[in-house]
């Protein structure tokens, strides 16, 4: 019997002590013996619940404990997370997390600890929530030159962002929504201001490019700024606007960025709504691949988790991680990027200017608005805002994918 412990008994946490209740001989017939639960870490207790004699509140017990292998850890952010995995792994157990905040600061350092002690260091449920989108990274696409990734890596954003387009709510009310359904945080800022999917696709860049990713470096914009006068261009002109997250090998250079986007109806993308997540992945060889799954919730995320343990549990004396270098991952300037932009300008006037400087290909009006809207040419950032330094009147500006 293999015997492992839960560290935070929130959302996932619990999700995972369900999935291996309710998925008992399905766990046991993958691994050969079964999987049991024999501690559940938490500052609370939980009287009534099936795991109620488990729970400690001393991390000790559980590093000082040899029956157990196998640690999984479910508390997010990175106070006391990243002392609690160090401590686990130094003990000489595997761990499993959930944690993109974690991964995306110390997963590094995380994973040379663990391919020390020759056991694992897994985060399958950090990105993308149900959807297998680690494992294949570094498995199914390992013959592969990846030259792009990019995806809708935020459920709470795009639940907001659908709300939004199909029934003309403003950001605020659509929030709010979120808020009561409980997809948004009281304080959504993570969420909301995009850096969330800006930890994700880091974890994504450092496995796809295998140098290290860092976060703080990623160009990264929100979704608060988005109108509904934004959504009825958006609709207009028969796209969709989401948060994307993308990393892209041009060359020898990366580019990475986040930033809320116009989708075309023709795009895998534009149709991923409410709270799923979706992920495209380039390679040389495969060509273009599309992920689609839950990006959140419980059970989801449970999936995900118990997957890992499954694969540690397997392997108890070997890492199966390929670890990505400590050397840095140079993004490039995102500006030298190329993408068409939607701007939207004031009243009538600059129009000669606008065809001239953004060689627009499509143009849009609302009907009883003083204003337009134009999808430039395909041009650099960097060109795109020194030809904008000559109009007046912009009223705001999106990417076009
Ligand atoms: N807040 C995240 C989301 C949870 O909305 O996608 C899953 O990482």
């Amino acid at each position: 019997m293999i015997k492992i412990a839960v560290m935070g008994y929130g959302t996932i946490g619990s999700g995972v002590s369900k999935t291996l209740e309710m998925n008992k001989e399905i766990i046991t017939n993958n691994v050969g013996e079964e999987v049991s639960l024999k501690y559940v870490l938490d500052l609370r207790d939980f009287p009534g619940d099936p795991i109620e004699d488990k729970v400690v509140h001393d991390v000790n017990v559980i590093a000082n404990d040899p029956e157990v292998s196998i640690v999984v850890e479910t508390m997010g952010g990175t106070k006391p997370a990243y002392e609690f995995v160090k401590m686990m792994l130094e003990s000489g157990k595997s761990v499993v997390t959930s944690n993109k905040a974690l991964v995306a600061a110390h997963g590094t350092e995380l994973l040379e600890i663990a391919a020390s002690k020759k056991k694992n260091f897994l985060f399958g449920a950090s990105v993308g929530g149900g959807i297998p989108i680690i494992r294949p990274l570094r498995t199914s696409l390992a013959q592969d030159e990846l030259q792009e990734i990019t995806g809708i890596l935020n459920g709470t954003t795009n639940y907001i962002l659908t709300k939004m387009k199909d029934e003309g709510l403003s950001y605020e009310v659509a929030l709010s929504q979120a808020q009561a359904l409980g997809y948004a945080e009281k304080d959504p800022t993570a969420d909301v201001e995009g850096y969330d999917s800006c930890r994700k696709i880091a974890i994504l860049s450092s496995l796809a490019y295998e140098k290290e990713a860092n976060y703080e470096d990623i160009h990264t914009e929100g979704i608060t700024k988005i109108t509904n006068i934004d959504f009825q261009y958006a609709n207009k002109a028969g796209m969709a606007v989401k948060l994307l997250a993308t990393s892209r090998r041009v060359g020898d250079k990366f580019y990475a960025v986040v930033a809320p986007t116009m989708v075309d109806a023709t795009c895998p993308l534009y149709s991923v709504s409410d709270v799923f997540n979706a992920v495209l992945v380039k390679g040389n060889i495969v060509g273009d691949l599309m992920f689609y799954g839950s990006g959140a919730g419980s059970l989801p995320t449970a999936a995900a988790v118990v997957a890992d343990v499954i694969e540690v549990a397997k392997h108890p004396h070997c890492s199966v991680m390929r670890i990505w270098s400590r050397e840095k991952l140079e993004f490039s300037d995102y500006k030298e990027l190329e993408s068409r932009f939607f701007v939207r300008f004031e009243g009538k006037s600059n129009k000669n200017a606008v065809i001239e400087l953004l060689e627009p290909t499509k143009a849009y009006e609302l009907e009883g608005m003083d204003e337009y809207g134009v999808v430039t040419k395909k041009m650099s950032q960097n060109a795109f805002e020194e030809a904008l330094k000559k109009l007046d009147g912009v009223i705001s500006v999106l990417r076009v994918h």
